[in-house]
C-alpha cells in the first residue's frame, strides 16, 4: 500500500499558490428556477451547466476515455503535434489564459511545450473548482505565475495590473470543442470577448470539432456502454435529490440526434411512455415520445469556424487537422 505523506503543508491553501485570483461574482445558479422554467417551454429543456455535480463530473472523464468518443484523444494526439510550431508562433514568455479549467491534461501539455511561459490564467464560473485546479497547476509549475479569474465565459473582464507579468504573447486556449457547446451566436460573442482581453497581437488556440458522417457523430454522443446515457440521465437523478422532484427515472432514455440544419448533435432526455414530472407543486407532462432538450454540440467546416472567428476580430493564422479529419485546432491572432 501507499503511505506516501500528503506533500502538502497542513497551513497551506490553495490561495497560497496564486498570483491573483480577481472575482467577477457570477449570479450563483439557480437550479430549481432554471428547471421550471426549462420544463415550462413548448420544446422541453434543461441547462447542460447542471450536468457537472461530482457525479456528472465523473461520468463526463469516462466519456472521455469512451473508444466512440473520438474527441479527447484526437485533440490531445493532434496537440502533441503541433507543438513545436504553437511554440514557435507564439514566443517566448507568453501568458496562457485558458477558457474552463477542467481540461488539466491539455493545459499541461501546453505549459511544457511552450518557450518558458510566464502566467497561466484560469477563467471559470465555478469558484471552488477554478481555486483547486489552478493551485494544483501552480504546484506543479513553480516557475509559472498561476491566476483565477472567476467569471461567465459571456462577462467582460480585464486583466488585473499584477496580472501582466511579462512582454509576451498572450494566448488564448479553448480546447474540447467547448465553444461548439454554444448557439454560434453566443460563440461569436464568446470569441469577442477573448479578444478584447487578449488586445492587440494576441493570439488564440481553439479546438473545434468538425462535420462527418452521421454514423459516427452518433456514436460519439451514444456510446455502447452507456456512459454518455447515464452521464444525460443523471440530470433526472439530481432534480429527484436536490429538487424533491418526482419523475420516473426509468420511464425516460437517452437519445443522440443530428440536426442537419443547425450542424449540431442535440442530446435529449426522451419520454419512453407518457408520464410527468412534478416539482414544487408544478406537474409537467410529458407524452410519449416528447423530449427535454438537455445539449447541444456544432460541428464545422475548417472555413465555417473561421468565418465565426473573424467576425469577432481574429484572423487565421494556421489550422490543423488530424489524419482523419475528424477535429481542428485553429491559431488565430489579433492584429
Ligand atoms: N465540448 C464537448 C463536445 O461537445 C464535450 C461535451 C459537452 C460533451 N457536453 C457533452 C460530450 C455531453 C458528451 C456529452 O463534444
Amino acid at each position: 500500500m501507499n503511505t506516501l505523506p500528503d506533500t502538502k503543508a497542513p497551513h497551506e491553501s490553495d490561495e497560497d499558490h496564486l498570483h491573483f485570483f480577481a472575482d467577477y461574482e457570477p449570479p450563483t445558479d439557480d437550479f430549481m428556477a432554471d428547471t421550471l422554467t426549462g420544463l415550462s417551454r413548448n420544446q422541453k429543456s434543461l441547462s447542460p451547466k447542471y450536468f457537472y455535480d461530482q457525479k456528472g463530473s465523473a461520468l463526463f472523464d469516462e466519456i472521455c476515455r469512451a473508444p466512440e468518443y473520438y474527441v479527447t484523444r484526437t485533440e490531445l494526439a493532434l496537440l502533441d503535434q503541433i507543438l513545436p510550431e504553437v511554440a514557435e508562433l507564439t514566443g517566448p514568455e507568453a501568458i496562457v489564459i485558458e477558457w474552463g479549467s477542467g481540461s488539466s491534461w491539455k493545459i499541461r501539455k501546453l505549459l511544457d511545450g511552450l518557450d518558458n511561459p510566464a502566467e497561466y490564467i484560469a477563467i471559470d464560473i465555478s469558484r471552488d473548482h477554478l481555486k483547486a485546479a489552478a493551485a494544483e497547476i501552480g504546484r506543479q509549475y513553480p516557475d509559472v505565475k498561476v491566476g483565477a479569474i472567476c467569471a461567465d465565459f459571456l462577462a467582460p473582464i480585464a486583466l488585473p495590473p499584477e496580472a501582466i507579468v511579462s512582454e509576451g504573447r498572450r494566448l488564448g486556449f479553448l480546447p474540447g470543442s467547448t465553444i461548439g457547446n454554444f448557439d454560434p451566436h453566443v460563440a461569436a460573442e464568446i470569441l469577442r470577448k477573448a479578444a478584447a482581453l487578449l488586445g492587440a497581437g494576441g493570439a488564440m488556440l481553439i479546438g473545434v470539432d468538425l462535420e462527418k458522417d452521421e454514423d459516427t457523430l452518433l456514436a460519439a454522443y451514444d456510446d455502447a456502454g452507456g456512459i454518455t446515457a447515464s452521464f444525460n440521465l443523471n440530470l433526472l437523478a439530481r432534480m429527484k435529490d436536490e429538487l424533491g422532484a418526482q419523475v420516473d427515472v426509468d420511464a425516460f432514455e437517452h437519445e443522440a440526434i443530428y440536426n442537419r440544419e443547425f450542424h449540431r448533435v442535440e442530446m435529449h432526455l426522451k419520454a419512453k411512455v407518457a408520464t410527468g414530472i412534478s416539482i414544487a407543486g408544478q406537474e409537467f407532462i410529458m407524452a410519449p415520445g416528447e423530449t427535454i432538450h438537455t445539449e447541444n454540440s456544432h460541428k464545422f467546416t475548417l472555413a465555417g469556424f473561421q468565418e465565426i472567428a473573424k467576425t469577432a476580430g481574429f484572423e487565421p493564422e494556421a489550422v490543423w487537422r488530424d489524419p482523419d479529419g475528424l477535429f481542428s485546432l485553429h491559431y488565430l491572432t489579433l492584429p
